[in-house]
């Protein structure tokens, strides 16, 4: 939330699956046009706009690679959803113009080394869905080409949590390790570049 510009104002939330995020920010004061590509996830996302009674909130079925037409956005979110793109360059291209000069684009993305994970490749066999690596030097160097400014990024906070507490947010297990150790971890971490695999990323038009 401390990455987006504040509310009020107009959010596009691409990719928005069930509709959780969308919801969220509808609650938080923005207006959101929560955007799929597939029908039956529009569906969930609007038995949860009337679950949590989230006003403001539009949802609609598309392609974020083919946006067209649109009244602009102050902001744009792809969470958990850019990396299925056909084309990534495409669909940031297609949110830069529907962007308002100064409009905010987070990606909070999967990074190196997704697509090869063991549910991704089950994803891709049974769904027969796109999975791809989205690091954040990649999303950088398309935003830098299409036009985007003031690139900005966030390590992934699961990590940072995992190496400076030993908590693991996925297997919510927790190793306890000496100050000394969490220290050697964390700078270590720092050294291998390893928080810079993956995490939040922002771009301004
Ligand atoms: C992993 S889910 C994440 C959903 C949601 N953002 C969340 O965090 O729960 C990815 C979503 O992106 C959607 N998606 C994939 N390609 C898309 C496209 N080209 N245009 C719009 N949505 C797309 C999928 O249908 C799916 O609902």
């Amino acid at each position: 939330m401390a990455l987006l510009p504040p509310p009020p104002g107009r959010l596009f939330d691409l990719g928005c699956g069930t509709g959780w995020t969308s919801a969220f920010f509808a609650q938080r004061g923005y207006r959101v046009v929560g955007q799929d590509i597939a029908p039956d996830m529009i569906l969930f996302a609007e038995r949860n706009r009337e679950r949590y009674a989230a006003e403001n909130l539009e949802l609609v079925v598309g392609d974020y690679e083919a946006l067209s037409g649109l009244e602009p956005f102050d902001c744009a979110v792809f969470y958990d959803s850019l990396h299925h793109a056909a084309d990534e360059r495409a669909a940031l291209a297609a949110v830069y113009r529907a962007l308002r000069t100064g409009g905010v684009l987070i990606t909070h993305e999967p990074g190196s080394g997704h697509s090869t994970s063991a549910g991704a490749i089950h994803a891709m066999r049974t769904y027969g869905v796109t999975e791809k690596d989205m690091p954040p030097a990649h999303i950088k160097r398309l935003c830098i080409e299409i036009g985007y400014s003031r690139f900005e990024f966030v390590p992934e906070p699961g990590r940072v949590i995992r190496y400076a507490y030993g908590v693991d947010t996925k297997t919510q297990q927790r190793k306890k390790r000496s100050w000394l150790r969490r220290t050697l971890r964390i700078a270590g971490v720092l050294r291998e570049g390893s928080l810079q695999r993956a995490g939040v990323c922002t771009v301004t038009k």
